[in-house]
């Protein structure tokens, strides 16, 4: 079944039919206000923080699954028959349906009884509200007597109270309504000085801001009252539920098209300015008319439009491919880099699958995001890094997740999981690649947040290095702690009581469980500091910092291979995991991945046995999974990564996130034709053709794509919000397409499928626009480079003379 198609020229994917497998979702947003929407119109807003500013409400994993949003209804007022053009939520079998998910907007429409409606949905850029741009269009011969009702339904700010606390919030609700606009201040009478508003371009007939009236007792968004009525109540919420909802009539002649504008937006006052008169407990609306005012006028939404598209066009400018592929095209011109751009915003906060009232930011998932949008948005890249290096603990460790509005670590999570400080290395490392910025290194961060603590970053970046060397085990390789980057295997936590968190309950002090993920990472973090180093003069660190990834990798080959491939780790009693002597989880992804992508086992045949087993036991046609065989029971001795049934999550599910290491890996041993094919298998693009095996949306990655123990081989689960994104999107544009920058510049290093006969690039790279085009002469990956007509040495292209705005690039691959 195919459930909609993709745009390439317009950077959209066109939704067909309103019933997705499951809600293909949408972000709004790119600043500061946010929304997510679905392909139905469902969904919810927030401003910063998806739990502590929750603007409208939403219920989770409801049924149907997707329920509860931005709703519209149109009612034909000589008929009485009503419906809603985005499908959801009165279900009518409306004609014409589409769904236009676009780069930080969408628009939904349909047919029905001859009236064609669509509605945009955007944020524009320097605002903190979202529009609802409805065209309604008269198809029809005769002239028609419409109304339309617009809903909302406000959230009491702090999500997870909003949730639980009913003894409190049915009674706490307040709104205000002037001039047809819907005031939600619940709270603002005390400590807060945010307000949120929903305003209609239109002179309203009616309104209502109390649910229950608006719906009518025992009725549900499908058919509320009011709608059914054909009026509005002036309902006016004191405590229970609070929405807000507008009545408009609109009377169309045959064949005319009318706008209605609505606004939904959050403002804040300043405390002295909160009321008007001061003395009252009236909001002060003077701030924020003015506001409401420019956005009620429809030539400011499509500027403001405009403005947006061309946001986008720039960001996504940076980076353009043309290939023989067009998946992979669509993917790195278009959704992989948009996709980059939501776990940048929302880290893995807020999606259809992770609440937004649970995880901060990760410290391991933010520095690696960064591969993913370094390039498009460096400056606050440049803050996430120094926010992320600021939480970290003076003891070089890092507190594994930190909240987005204190910007300080959190304590509930805590610290040990022993990977974390390495990324901060190769998140520094991405940053100072991309831009140039050494200064950075020099920046003063403190540690744990605590004034007076303040050192260089490149000081933290050391005590990163150093906390692994201080935490080595029996065999000389990196004690795990809680847990490395698999989170689920957790090595020293026993926990034999249900409902514990694997994540936060009490740990045995672990001083026997290794890992040789944490030392591939520590061979690549270390000689990444080491390349840091010299290119500042610091050339007794930066060989120190070699000999001690030298070391790691000799212990790696001593202790961390089994024969075929790399090991997983040692657990608690000093036994093998991922071995072929367990019984289960024989063979891992990550130490094939890592150690490989890390430069281990190059040399001396190791890692193409590694990748040769991958290859063999691991590699499926949805994607490479997690480990095999998966565990068919609960141990004890490796925690949550058994607690998943076999196939899923970590248990021998293909988890997408660590996909690209192979393929990088693959690239590293000269492989492209295994490294593009990899890429293929879990390219959501080129899953479409599957789709109602794969089910998430076809344009962004998911977390996870079930694996072949599991009954739903093949399905896709926990979309948007992954390391995936950026984790693929490096993998194809700096090692397979191969356009990496380095410290001294650009280098040119495809590793492509041998039938490829070449391909183009332009990349935005320090202020230069680089043309490149690469041509196949042979079969292999070897480079040979013309730059602005000029044969060159080597494959890394030298920053140009200062005012250079433009290189072209001819590479040649032989
Ligand atoms: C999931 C992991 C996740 C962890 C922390 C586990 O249940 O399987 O993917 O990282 O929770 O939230
Ligand atoms: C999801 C987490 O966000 C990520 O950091 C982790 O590495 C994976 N789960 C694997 O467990």
């Amino acid at each position: 079944m195919s459930y909609g198609y993709f745009d390439d020229q317009n950077r959209e994917y066109i939704i067909t039919k309103p019933n997705t497998p499951l809600p293909w979702i949408n972000y709004l947003g790119c600043e500061a206000y946010f929304g997510i929407i679905s392909n139905t119109a469902g969904g919810y807003s927030f401003y910063r923080d998806a739990r502590l500013r929750r603007l409208t409400r939403y219920r989770y994993n409801n049924a149907p699954f997707d329920f509860g949003g931005r709703y519209i209804y149109l009612r034909d007022n000589v008929t009485g028959k009503y419906w809603s053009p985005s499908w959801q939520p009165t279900q009518d079998e409306v004609k014409d349906y589409s769904c236009r998910h676009g780069m930080g907007y969408s628009i939904i429409g349909s047919t029905l009884n001859q009236i064609k409606a669509e509605t945009l949905y955007f944020v524009p850029l320097g605002e903190t509200l979202e529009i609802w741009q409805l065209k309604v269009t008269n198809l029809s011969k005769k002239p028609r007597k419409l109304s339309a009702f617009s809903s909302i339904e406000f959230c009491l700010w702090d999500a997870q109270d909003d949730a639980t606390n009913f003894q409190r919030n049915f009674s706490t609700g307040q709104v205000e309504v002037k001039d047809g606009v819907i005031y939600h201040k619940t709270e603002y009478r005390e400590r807060r000085d945010h307000f949120a508003y929903f305003a209609c371009s239109e002179k309203v007939a009616g309104y209502d801001t109390q649910r229950d009236t608006f719906l009518g007792a025992y009725r549900s968004w499908d058919k509320p009252l009011a709608v059914e009525q054909g009026h509005s109540f002036n309902s006016v919420a004191h405590g229970w539920a609070p929405i807000g909802s507008h009545h408009v009539k609109l009377n169309l002649k045959p064949g005319e098209t009318r706008i209605v504008t609505f606004v939904l937006g959050y403002h804040e006052n300043s405390k002295d300015e909160k009321f008007d008169p001061p003395q009252s407990q009236i909001i002060n609306k003077k701030t924020v008319r003015p506001i409401i005012a420019k956005y009620l006028n429809s030539k400011n939404v499509n500027t403001a439009f405009d403005t947006l598209k061309k946001y986008w066009e720039r960001v996504l400018g940076i980076y353009q491919a043309k290939t023989p592929d067009k998946h992979t095209n669509r993917m790195v011109n278009i959704w992989n880099a948009y996709q980059c751009m939501a776990t940048f915003n929302m880290s893995r906060s807020a999606s259809f699958y992770e609440s937004g009232i649970g995880r901060g930011l990760g410290f391991r998932d933010s520095n690696q995001d960064l591969l993913g949008f370094v390039h498009m948005v460096p400056e606050r890249a440049r803050e996430r890094v120094l926010d992320l290096a600021s939480t970290q603990l003076e003891t070089g460790g890092a507190y594994h997740q930190y909240q987005p509005l204190t910007k300080r670590g959190n304590n509930d999570i805590g610290s040990d999981f022993n990977d974390d400080p390495l990324w901060l290395i190769i998140g520094v490392g991405t940053y100072i690649k991309e831009t140039g910025d050494w200064s950075i290194l020099d920046a003063p961060v403190p540690y744990d947040n605590k004034p007076g603590s303040e050192m260089p970053l490149y000081e933290h970046l050391e005590r990163s290095l150093k906390y692994t060397l201080d935490r080595l085990g029996p065999h000389g390789l990196p004690l795990i702690g809680r847990a490395d980057w698999n989170d689920c295997l957790n090595l020293n936590c026993f926990s034999d009581t249900p409902g514990q968190s694997f994540q936060t309950t009490t740990n045995k002090d672990g001083k026997v469980a290794e890992s040789i993920f944490i030392a591939g990472m520590f061979v690549l973090a270390a000689r990444e500091l080491a390349d840091i180093a010299e290119r500042r003069g610091l050339h007794a660190d930066a060989s120190n910092y070699r000999n001690a990834a030298e070391r790691m990798d000799g212990t790696v080959h001593k202790h961390g291979w089994d024969g075929e491939w790399f090991l997983r780790a040692y657990d608690d009693f000093g036994k093998k995991v991922g071995s072929k002597e367990c019984k289960e989880g024989k063979i891992f992804i990550e130490p094939q991945g890592f150690c490989v992508l890390a430069g281990i086992g190059l040399n001396d045949g190791l890692a193409q046995k590694s990748l040769d087993s991958v290859n063999k036991i691991l590699a499926t046609k949805h994607g490479i999974m997690l480990q095999q065989p998966s565990y068919s029971e609960y141990y004890l001795n490796l925690g949550e990564i058994s607690s998943y049934p076999p196939g899923y999550k970590e248990n021998a599910g293909i988890f997408c996130h660590n996909n690209p290491w192979v393929i990088i890996a693959e690239t590293r041993v000269g492989n492209g034709n295994r490294a593009f094919d990899y890429y293929s298998r879990i390219n959501p693009s080129a899953r479409e053709k599957n789709i109602d095996k794969h089910r998430c949306e076809p344009y962004v990655y998911a977390q996870m794509i079930a694996g072949k123990d599991a009954p739903t081989h093949g399905e896709a689960k926990n979309s948007w919000l992954t390391g995936t994104a950026a984790w693929n999107y490096y993998a194809i544009t700096q090692f397979i397409l191969g356009i990496r920058p380095t410290y001294s510049g650009l280098m040119i290093a495809p590793v492509i499928p041998t039938q490829w006969k070449g391909f183009f690039v332009t990349r935005i790279f320090q202020g230069v626009l680089y043309n490149i085009s690469v041509k196949r002469e042979g079969k292999g990956n070897n480079v040979r480079l013309t730059v602005d007509g000029v044969a060159m040495e080597g494959n890394v292209i030298p920053k140009p003379q200062i005012g250079t705005l433009k290189v072209t690039v001819e590479a040649i691959l032989f």
